[in-house]
């Protein structure tokens, strides 16, 4: 059972013991992953600590490894947290900083790590950290207890929320220990929770292309095809520019998206019946960052997600720290710039496994993907995603690879949308991986690992055998 006030304790005693530390000038270091979840959990923690004038810097690294931890060590800071990364790897953290660190995160982790003292974790309040607990909703309960005015920071809790696509309970809502974080987002003022259509883009893509770029539901006759979904919208009546602009799904009254609602479900379901449940996938909760301007991607949470995520894996992870600190010139253009390059780039990769057959083997219901020389490592997690909802891939299990280096391979792996078999990816991963000689980990349904690259047949090997196939 979740809890909460235990939480609050242990925070509340950490807070106390690093109080000290921080008047007496010792160097801290923030080391945070680079997705949207990480740079969120990371920045939070970072102005947390710099408010309490401390000396901090901040890090991001794609993942925490071995050698990784080595570097850190070697520069010599007096502390270390690590946000959204570290517990799987908190026996090798101990041997090499002491008792000098603290992890904040939410991926499960192994019963010898979740009884060291220096990790803070979701799972060990009771909370489910693949949907109940992000690693910025666990940053905002520390930085919360460093200060109480802190709570100006919780919207960053519900964007790291949305990001890690923890926004699964009934009509997309947040729940657990991110449902606390967004309440109080929303009472302090920052941001409001509407129930809206889902379709990714409100704020900034013309209403069109938001439509056709739904993946999940997959609309046949709209999605992938900007022309049919104008066509059919001007059809229905939808007035669809603004003077020169087009107009966003934002812009459009309640009785003009009442309107896209239906041309959408004719296309769903055209003949009249069923679809309901499909129909009502389209509608949920929509996160409104009031104080951000309109037709900014900061302005809905799940687009903010997507530009920190953008910022991250297309080498420039700073830049969306500096964003989630609160830059709003140089860097939000520079931002949207690497927001456009990065949706280039992902759909580059995945139009290119689907159109290889010979990239990808199915072995019952697994699919594993070879991304190799086509994939970049850093985006072969959102890769992964979108084929998880892809009609060829979404009954099936996902593993897939693509070369890291010269010598590792990157892995990601997701469950398909529609698959219904129990497995544990984070388990999985971690397990196959620490066979082959390498570090994996994650959740449930969204888990990786690097792995040597001479090992990956017995990997795949690996993972069938434990999966029973
Ligand atoms: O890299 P990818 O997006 O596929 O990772 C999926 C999830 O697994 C992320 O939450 C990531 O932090 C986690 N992961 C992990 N340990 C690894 C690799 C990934 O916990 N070695």
């Amino acid at each position: 059972m979740a809890n909460f006030d235990e939480l609050l304790n242990r925070y509340d005693e950490l807070s106390r013991n690093l109080m000290n530390s921080m008047k007496d000038g010792k160097k801290f270091i923030v080391v945070t992953h680079i997705d949207a979840d990480g740079l969120c959990s990371g920045a939070m923690t970072f102005v947390a600590l710099a408010r309490r004038g401390a000396t901090v810097s901040g890090r991001t690294v794609p993942d925490l490894d071995p050698k990784t931890i080595e570097v850190l060590r070697e520069e010599r800071y007096d502390f270390y947290i690590f946000t959204d990364l570290g517990s799987t790897l908190v026996s090798e953290l101990a041997l090499a900083l002491d008792n000098r660190f603290l992890v904040l995160d939410h991926h499960e982790l192994p019963e010898v790590s979740a009884r060291n003292p220096a990790v803070v974790n979701a799972w060990q309040y009771g909370y489910d950290g693949g949907t109940e607990a992000c690693s910025s909703t666990m940053a905002y309960y520390f930085a919360r207890a460093l200060d109480y005015s802190n709570r100006d920071l919780a919207y960053l809790s519900v964007v790291g929320a949305v990001a890690d696509r923890q926004d699964v309970g009934e009509g997309r809502s947040l729940t657990g220990l991110n449902g606390k974080a967004l309440e109080e987002a929303q009472s302090s003022g920052l941001l409001t929770v509407s129930k809206d259509l889902l379709f990714y883009g409100r704020e900034t893509r013309p209403l069109h292309e938001a439509i056709a770029s739904s993946s999940s539901p997959f609309i046949k006759g709209l999605s992938g095809s900007k022309d049919a979904a104008l066509a059919a919208l001007i059809k229905a009546g939808i007035r669809m520019k603004e003077s020169a602009k087009w107009r966003t799904l934002a812009e459009l009254s309640s009785e003009e998206k009442k309107k896209v609602t239906e041309v959408v479900a004719s296309f769903l379901a055209p003949a009249g019946g069923g679809g309901a449940e499909v129909i009502g996938a389209l509608i949920g909760d929509i996160y409104t960052l009031g104080m951000e301007d309109a037709f900014t991607p900061l302005r809905d949470a799940r687009e903010f997600a997507t530009l920190l995520n953008s910022c991250g894996r297309m080498g420039k992870p700073g830049l969306g720290l500096s964003i989630c600190v609160g830059d709003r010139s140089d860097s939000l253009r520079e931002g949207m710039r690497l927001l456009s390059e990065y949706r280039a780039e992902i759909n580059k990769s995945v139009q290119g496994i689907l159109s290889d057959s010979g990239r990808v083997e199915i072995r019952e219901d697994f699919a594993f993907v070879t991304g190799d020389d086509l994939v970049d490592e850093k985006l072969l997690g959102p890769v992964t995603s979108i084929l998880a909802s892809a009609p060829q891939f979404k009954d099936r299990v996902i593993v897939a690879r693509t070369k890291s280096g010269e010598s590792e391979l990157k892995i990601s792996s997701r469950v398909g949308d529609s698959h219904n078999r129990e497995v544990n990816l984070g388990v999985m991963m971690r397990e196959a991986a620490e066979k082959m000689g390498g570090v994996g980990g994650g959740h449930m349904m969204a888990a990786g690992a690097k792995i040597p690259l001479s090992r990956g047949p017995d990997f795949a090997k690996t993972v069938l055998e434990r999966a029973g196939v």
